[in-house]
């Protein structure tokens, strides 16, 4: 009912409206007044934690990619390996498994069966795991040997908004917990990206109060489009990739996402005239050898006759040059930047759905779970 979707077209809009209070309330509660991270709800001892030499993360869909965001901060942070592998893949290839491996099972619902029976192998296989949850006593953290839950609130639509942003929270919470145990971090540091963490409602806020008519735009643009094409890097990778998913998912538009290196190994050749490519464009400063690589990625694809549609910094100087359309992300730092970046891509993909007439909540052929293998 209108009443449920709290004033909202939908339950998408309402719950893309919800992503900064996602990142809030995942993070209330989890850190002490000196940033030092309190996770009591892990029932993992701290000698089994220190023990832990491998994180496999075992997730589908959108969870999956919050667990491809979440390895480039574990492993920077945490200096231990982390794999992400789609669940149903997972189980049956043999998976190298032992004590000292800690899997990660990242599921908004906790109730889909892919991920369940991953978890289950692990478990048989003698490792610890840890589900990322949405929902309360779901399936998957009550068969999980510990849980941190995602406080995004019950999501409705099909495609996950607001879960993901959450779920990129509490996996960051996890690999700064980690890093506390196990002495990889100096105090500081956890303390200098909780601070980080904390600012990020606002910046996400920012965005959906000065980016939305931009967005709106840019759909009513490119609604007849056939296909789109979506590059990052780094962080951005994991978020073109569910950028990309959004609009396969809702608007039904064949759009692959791609690591922006790869263009010159096979994807370049897609692109035409007029072909809209959406670029994810780190920060400048800091890790500028990224940033240096993803322009000169567009200069290629626009020398092609390209439509550039980017998400970059705040006054980003190549962007403007180049890009055709730009969702800007208020400065902060590349690790976090997946946080913000995904929202004009949420925001996007609903429109293109909206303006093709399609049911954004409940688009075709997807279910919210999927409990069956
Ligand atoms: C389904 C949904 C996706 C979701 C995936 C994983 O395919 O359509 O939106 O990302 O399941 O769901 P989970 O509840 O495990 O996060």
């Amino acid at each position: 009912s209108a009443a449920e979707k709290g004033g909202w077209d939908s339950f998408m809009d309402k719950e893309i409206h919800e992503d900064p209070a996602a990142v809030q309330r995942t993070l209330l509660g989890r850190f002490d007044d000196s940033g030092a991270i309190e996770l009591d709800e892990v029932r993992i001892d701290e000698h089994d934690f220190k023990a832990i030499d491998k994180i496999i993360v075992v997730a589908c869909g959108t969870a999956s990619y919050a667990g491809q965001v979440a390895k480039y901060a574990i492993e920077h942070w945490v200096r231990i390996p982390v794999e992400i592998e789609l669940a149903h893949e997972f189980r049956y290839r043999d998976p190298i498994l032992n004590a000292r491996t800690l899997v990660v099972a990242i599921s908004q619902s906790g109730e889909t069966m892919d991920t369940l029976m991953a978890l289950r192998h692990a478990r048989e296989q003698g490792s610890k795991v840890l589900a990322i949850c949405n929902t309360q006593g779901a399936t998957i953290p009550r068969e999980s040997d510990a849980v941190l839950y995602t406080h995004a609130g019950p999501e409705v639509a099909v495609a996950s908004t607001k879960a993901f942003v959450a779920q990129i929270t509490a996996a960051y919470l996890l690999g700064l917990y980690l890093a506390q145990v196990k002495g990889t971090m100096f105090r500081d540091e956890i303390r200098q990206q909780v601070d980080s963490l904390k600012d990020m409602p606002r910046k996400i806020q920012w965005v959906l109060d000065t980016q939305t008519a931009a967005v709106e735009q840019a759909a009513e643009r490119m609604a007849n489009a056939q296909s789109f094409l979506f590059l990052g890097r780094h962080v951005g990778y994991p978020v073109a990739l569910e950028g990309a998913l959004k609009l396969k998912e809702i608007a039904y538009t064949f759009t692959e996402g791609f690591a922006a290196g790869e263009l010159k190994h096979g994807p370049i050749a897609l692109v035409d005239a007029g072909e809209p490519v959406v670029f994810i464009v780190p920060p400048e400063r800091g890790r500028s050898v990224l940033h240096t690589k993803v322009i000169s990625g567009i200069e290629e694809v626009k020398a092609r006759g390209a439509t550039i549609i980017a998400v970059a910094e705040e006054g980003d100087k190549d962007v403007q040059r180049y890009a055709d359309v730009v969702f800007w992300r208020p400065a902060c730092p590349t690790l976090m930047s997946p946080l913000v970046d995904v929202v004009p891509l949420q925001l996007f993909a609903m429109n293109m759905a909206k303006i093709k007439g399609y049911d954004v909540d409940k688009p075709r052929n997807l279910a919210k779970s999927v409990t069956v293998e």
